[in-house]
């Protein structure tokens, strides 16, 4: 049922003028009466619907931000139990001191500002208001060798999302970096906590620098982020890109679980813009060990496989991945 909210919302986004109620009727394959409905819940929820006799149906506000709203919009248990914050140091933090005092899977805390705000690999991650700064407590079905590869279905859930909800052609830089044109929209921070060989949750924390000014960011990464605010014509949803970010990492998490992580690597593989391409490796050890090659592959584990210039193939488990603007 919240899927169908979810529809709806998007297809009235999506379009500038009214929409009739046949049409949305048709596109989800419902009757007109739970069109209206759902557009009664939308409502409660928030969200500003003109509607008229002849015409149907018109998203009035450009942007509507109540994350707390989030577990009637979507599909699954991912968002179905939400911690909003206005203000907090890091929610990868939040989410994991509640995962321990036993938050239920699919927990997600959010944000609005992070004063503490944490990249990988120790650095900061700059979080002001206008973005999407949230952390997902998961309690996968999963062996701990997978884990790793949590990561990667994140990165390809978010990226799927931005895809849908902006239309811009964002991909994926190993391990997990949203990038446009060679510039970061968006970063993933997995965190775990395991016993012997189980999982008992890992935190997956992504930030998405959403409807934030070119301007709001640190000079320091003027060259190499970006926003979707600075690549699209004007202000996104977040409640939406939320939502769509949820229900995706939801649906992987069942495919991975039930079947395997072949659909989500080809997936991965599809989005990505990292294979084939010169690379510099800064392997997260120690950056005087950086060598470079080409990122010829990632295996089933989710480690990119490098192939040196004597031709011996590297496999990376982790650390910083620099793509050469020319081949050869
Ligand atoms: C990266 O370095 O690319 C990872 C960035 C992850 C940032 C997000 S914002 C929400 C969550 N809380 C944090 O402190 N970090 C993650």
């Amino acid at each position: 049922m919240a899927g169908l909210r979810y529809k709806i919302l998007n297809a009235l986004a999506q379009t500038k003028g009214f929409v009739s109620g046949q049409q949305l009727a048709e596109s989800c394959g419902v009757s007109r009466t739970a069109v209206w409905k759902h557009i009664q819940a939308l409502r409660s929820a928030g969200y500003q619907i003109e509607s008229t006799t002849n015409r149907g149906y018109r998203l009035v506000e450009t942007e509507t931000w109540h994350p707390q709203r989030l577990p009637e919009m979507v599909s699954g248990e991912v968002g179905s139990v939400v911690m909003r914050l206005q203000t907090t140091t890091s929610t990868n933090q939040v989410a994991k001191a509640a995962a321990r005092q036993g938050a239920p899977h699919g927990t997600v805390v959010v944000a609005d500002e992070q004063q503490g705000g944490r990249g990988r690999r120790g650095r900061t991650w700059s979080s002001p208001q206008g973005g999407i700064w949230v952390s997902i407590i998961l309690r996968p079905r999963l062996l701990l060798q997978e884990v790793p590869l949590i990561t990667l279905l994140a990165a390809v859930a978010t990226c799927e999302a931005i895809r849908e909800i902006t239309q811009l052609p964002c991909k994926i830089k190993w391990p997990n970096d949203i990038v446009i044109n060679g510039r970061k929209l968006a970063g993933i921070l997995t965190e775990l906590a395991a016993e012997q060989e189980a999982v008992e949750f890992c935190v997956v924390g992504i930030g998405i620098n959403a409807n934030v000014e070119l301007s709001q960011l640190p000079s320091d990464l003027e060259n190499t982020a970006t926003t979707l605010l600075a690549e699209c014509s004007g202000r996104i949803d977040r409640q939406l890109l939320l939502t769509a970010v949820c229900d995706g990492i939801d649906t992987w998490l069942h495919r991975v679980e039930t079947s395997d992580w072949t659909d989500l690597l080809l997936a991965w593989r599809q989005l990505n813009a990292t294979l084939n391409r010169r690379v510099i490796i800064y392997p997260a050890a120690d950056d005087r060990l950086a060598f470079t090659g080409v990122a010829v592959d990632i295996d089933q584990y989710g480690a990119l496989l490098v192939q040196k210039d004597d031709g011996a193939i590297t496999r990376v488990t982790a650390g910083d991945v620099s793509i050469r603007n020319t081949g050869g």
